[in-house]
């Protein structure tokens, strides 16, 4: 058996059902520990909703915390550092105060809590049928002053600006490349809009969960390949399911 690199994402993909998740734990943590396999969190959360998160729930520590949807990477979720390497790459371009500005021109967007904006993450609140009208025309506005920016929207409310170079799939490409795993050795699990982007990278096997949200079911209605598979089981139950289908794990 040959490592590999698991990244996953926590809300409504790694965490809903908490037997489930414990029988994944288990195989996890043997994986890594007999071959070295690495585990990465890769969340929409800030790194303080995280911790927030490890007190209901049963997690491994990770090897490393991808938090803020790609925009931070914390080598050691345990301590408030961010790859610099990660910092350098995000940040040509990136004009936050600038972003803020225009977006406040838009009355469909409320700004998500203080906890939730990053140094390269502005979020927001948008209602799923003010979406239609709201994002081509924030999206062309913000692209006209220059901003280098993308637009990502995630279970049919909330609205992240980030970098360009900076999404879920970049920051693991990112780990990967540092690490060394091939795509083959990769596998990336989701179940929502902030997810597209691990699973577009094509640099990995995905595991799509049972219960994913519309955006992403509709994304791979278009995208279906043989590396990704569309599980039956929810939560954790449907990445037992992927990783058993992948090979990764019997
Ligand atoms: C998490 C984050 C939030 C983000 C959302 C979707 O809920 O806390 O800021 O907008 O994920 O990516
Ligand atoms: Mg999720």
């Amino acid at each position: 058996m040959t490592p590999f690199l698991f990244v996953t994402d926590l809300d409504n993909t790694l965490v809903g059902d908490r037997a489930a998740l414990e029988t994944l734990n288990q195989r996890l943590s043997q994986h890594r520990q007999e071959f070295g396999t690495k585990i990465v969190y890769a969340t929409g959360r800030s790194r303080f909703l995280y911790q927030q998160l490890t007190e209901e729930q049963t997690l491994l520590h990770p090897d490393a915390l991808v938090a803020s949807v790609g925009t931070a990477i914390y080598p050691n979720p345990d301590e408030d550092t961010l790859d610099p390497q990660w910092v350098e790459i995000l940040s040509p371009g990136w004009n936050r105060d600038a972003i803020l500005a225009i977006a406040a021109n838009y009355d469909a967007l409320s700004p998500q809590s203080d906890t939730e904006q990053g140094e390269f993450k502005a979020s927001y609140h948008l209602a799923q049928d003010a979406a239609p009208e709201a994002l081509p025309a924030l999206e062309s506005a913000l692209t006209e002053q220059g901003l280098n920016i993308q637009l990502v929207y995630s279970g049919a409310k909330d609205l992240d600006i980030l970098p360009k170079n900076g999404n879920k799939g970049l920051a693991l490409e990112f780990l990967q490349q540092k690490w060394g795993f091939s795509p083959e050795r990769t596998v990336a699990c989701g179940d929502s809009g902030n997810d597209i982007a691990l699973f577009a990278q094509r640099t990995s096997k995905g595991i799509i969960v049972g219960n994913a949200m519309s955006e992403l079911r509709q994304w791979y209605e278009d995208n279906r390949t043989d590396d990704l598979y569309f599980a039956d089981a929810f939560y954790s139950g449907g990445i037992l399911e992927g990783l058993a289908h992948f090979d990764f794990i019997s």
